[in-house]
């Protein structure tokens, strides 16, 4: 992974320089950027996305623009069932699509996003795009399970879990290609869902692929399937 300034951009080559350093990633000056590994380029028009054979991308809400439209039709938001002010650790956050649909309906977000890079393309591209709505937004770099504070601390209400890609099919291909370049979180522990569950206040909220069983959690509640045509969560509830 690297971060690459872009000769033009207004921000001076030290402060991002420095950023890379504090991300851990190499500091490239300039294009050409390396075709073959994801990159960040901090250019003018803000921070752009390289992701090996795709073009380079700004982030951008994708198909949440729908999704914020009829919210009370998402299948994630009725799994929340959010009450006023109440909180959701997502320790997947991703491109932060379901993050934002979240923070549409005036959830507060604590968004945890294993890779640097994904993380600081993801907040810096939603504060960019909408910084009113992001206002409720809290992005943390490390793994979710670092984060969680069993038994239930009071600080989230709910926790997500995504593991799965977003929208299948060729229409979404590019749009979650940095997913796929970073990896997809595969099956979570069964340590991890329970330290999951145990430190949410109100709920443990996890998407499922299209016709696959929830997982089972020793000695805690059954899971609830909340589903659409297309995607299922099973939500355990305290
Ligand atoms: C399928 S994506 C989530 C997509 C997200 N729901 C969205 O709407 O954009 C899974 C993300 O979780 C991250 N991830 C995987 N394991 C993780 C962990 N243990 N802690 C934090 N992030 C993790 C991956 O880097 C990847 O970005």
């Amino acid at each position: 992974m690297y971060i690459a300034r872009s000769r033009n951009a207004r921000y001076p080559s030290s402060q991002v320089e420095g950023l890379a350093a504090r991300l851990g990633v190499e500091y490239i000056e300039d294009h050409p950027v390396p075709a073959d590994r994801l990159g960040l380029l901090v250019s003018n028009a803000g921070y752009l996305l390289y992701v090996p054979g795709h073009p380079p991308q700004a982030w951008h809400p994708g198909m949440t623009v729908m999704r914020c439209r009829t919210p009370e039709r998402d299948p994630l938001i009725r799994a929340l069932g959010l009450l006023p002010g109440e909180t959701v650790l997502d320790g997947t956050l991703g491109l932060g699509h379901d993050a934002w649909v979240v923070l549409s309906v005036g959830g507060r977000v604590i968004g945890v996003e294993a890779n640097p890079l994904l993380a600081l393309f993801t907040e810096t591209g939603m504060r960019t795009v909408d910084p009113e709505r992001c206002r409720g937004l809290r992005v943390i770099t490390g793994r979710f399970e670092a984060h969680l504070t069993a038994p239930r601390a009071e600080v989230y209400d709910h926790v997500y879990l995504d593991p799965l890609f977003g929208g299948e099919g060729q229409a979404s291909a590019g749009t979650w290609a940095p997913i796929r370049a970073v990896g997809r979180a595969g099956r979570f522990d069964l340590d991890g869902l329970l330290l999951a569950f145990d430190s949410a206040r109100r709920q443990l909220v996890v998407k499922l692929a299209p016709g696959e069983a929830p997982p089972s959690l020793p000695g805690r509640p059954e899971p609830v399937i909340v589903s659409s045509k297309r995607l299922a969560f099973a939500v355990w509830a305290h």
